[in-house]
């Protein structure tokens, strides 16, 4: 349901989609299944591609210089592919190299044949290879891995280490992060490291078939997205034809340093700390032990996967440190913050929670704020959190924020979630059934 707060071109047009659809429409209840670029890796709290791909073109529909897309939090990289299906220039930060090898490996190229070859040549070599030796050495891998798949993950690593072409090794150390996932002792129904109960380890796990499959699967969701962008004049000899950079690393600092000026801002941030809210670090970190960073970026910190805790320290909110002093200047800066704090005990520790996650996030929004191009339009996909049972109002919030940097607030999306199973069974079902997209634009004078 589209809620108007003030007047803007793209609210008209987002109208106009409404009436033709239902005002359900943008829960995208019967959003098919993900396909193409879209479907070649399980991330936590993707966002739907349909969704986002519909307000880019209304966007782009009402601002047709808007060329220049930035995520900031592009996680496995919706937003990405969504802007290269409308052939924009994107930008994405992420803090977890996973989510960053998903989005360099979606940018292409797409080399379909090269592709082919390569798999035929590397499967038969994982075929042959008698090798036991292990290629990742970690604190806990025989916890979290049976012995047997253990040495068929590094029978895999170990070939994929000798492919000639980086688009292609990534393309694989990608595939090899699905496998690693599905064979892991960790429990399937929570992002967090878990350990299956005994009778749940599945003993007959095997990463090489595993991973066979999964390619097949690969060369045809390559091969849609190939056709599809092909077909529109968007890749030309499998390459994008317009631009993409994607960073590892801190969104504020990385913002902060290159100094660039965008149109359109789309993003998912995170909800609250990773400990206590969606732990990423914890869920890519068993794929990450295998898979060299160097494929990935050279500017990834070793620190950040020394242990299975460090990459949610180093998220948005995992450091604690002078929490609830941040809290305080928060609640002196902002009316929305002052409102809920009241709301929660004094003794508990709520309020650092708060300050640790809203402390981190304000900084970062001012920078992408300051990123953001006259005129330019922010599309912010927020889902809600309770902190000691009391739901964080993180629309206000954020609306208070982004006004503080020179954003008018214009229009807000409800939807209700259908399709974030984990979550349900991560027992975040209640927190997180509805999603809330806050729409705002830069004013034509930026404070
Ligand atoms: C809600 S997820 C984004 C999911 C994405 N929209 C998708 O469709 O896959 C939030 C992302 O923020 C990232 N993140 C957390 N702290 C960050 C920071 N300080 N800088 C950059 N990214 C960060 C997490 O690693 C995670 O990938």
């Amino acid at each position: 349901m589209l809620q108007k707060v003030k007047e803007d071109p793209l609210l008209e047009s987002l109208r106009g989609t409404q009436q033709k659809y239902g005002e359900d429409y943008w829960s995208f209840k019967n959003a098919s299944k993900r396909r193409g670029a879209h479907a070649l890796i399980h991330y936590p709290a993707m966002m739907v591609p349909n969704l986002q791909g519909s307000i880019l073109a209304a966007i782009k529909e009402v601002s047709p210089n808007s060329q220049k897309v930035l995520d900031p939090f592009v996680g496995s990289g919706t937003v990405l592919v969504e802007s290269m299906n409308l052939g924009l220039d994107f930008t994405g930060v992420d803090i977890n190299p996973l989510a960053v090898l998903s989005c360099l490996t979606k940018s292409g190229p797409y080399f379909i044949d090269a592709f082919t070859d390569r798999a035929a040549e590397l499967v038969s070599k994982i075929r042959a290879d008698r090798i036991t030796r292990h290629e990742a050495t970690f604190l806990g891998r025989d916890k979290w891995f049976e012995a047997d798949v253990a040495i068929g993950i590094s029978k895999v690593a170990r070939n994929i280490k000798n492919v000639d072409a980086l688009w292609a090794r990534r393309l694989f150390w990608l595939a090899l992060a699905r496998v690693i996932r599905t064979c892991c002792n960790s429990r399937n129904s929570t992002y967090k490291l878990h350990i299956k109960k005994a009778a749940d380890i599945n003993a007959v796990a095997d990463p090489v078939k595993s991973f066979v499959e999964t390619i097949e699967t690969y060369k045809k969701h390559l091969q849609e997205q190939a056709t599809d962008w092909s077909e529109r004049g968007l890749l030309k000899q499998g390459r994008y034809q317009k631009s993409v950079s994607i960073t590892a690393g801190d969104s504020t600092s990385t913002l902060q340093e290159a100094g660039l000026l965008f149109d359109v801002v789309m993003t998912s941030p995170p909800y609250g700390d990773n400990k206590t809210t969606i732990p990423y670090g914890q869920y890519a970190f068993l794929p990450l032990q295998w898979i060299p960073t160097v494929d990935i970026s050279p500017s990834i910190e070793a620190g950040v996967l020394a242990n299975t805790h460090a990459l949610d320290t180093a998220s948005l909110g995992g450091s604690a440190r002078n929490a609830a002093d941040r809290a305080e200047v928060l609640r002196n800066e902002f009316d929305s913050v002052r409102k809920y704090l009241t709301k929660l005990s004094s003794k508990g520790s709520g309020v650092k929670r708060f300050g640790a996650f809203f402390g981190d996030l304000d900084p970062c929004i001012e920078q992408i704020c300051k990123s953001t191009n006259p005129g330019g339009y922010h599309a912010w996909t927020i889902g809600s959190r309770h902190i000691e049972g009391i739901r964080v109002p993180m629309e206000e919030i954020l609306e208070e924020m982004l006004d503080k940097r020179g954003m008018d607030t214009f229009g807000r999306i409800h939807r209700s979630i259908h399709a974030k199973k984990m979550a349900a069974r991560n027992n975040l079902s209640s927190t997180m059934n509805t999603e809330i997209i806050v729409l705002a634009k830069m004013s034509a004078k930026k404070k």
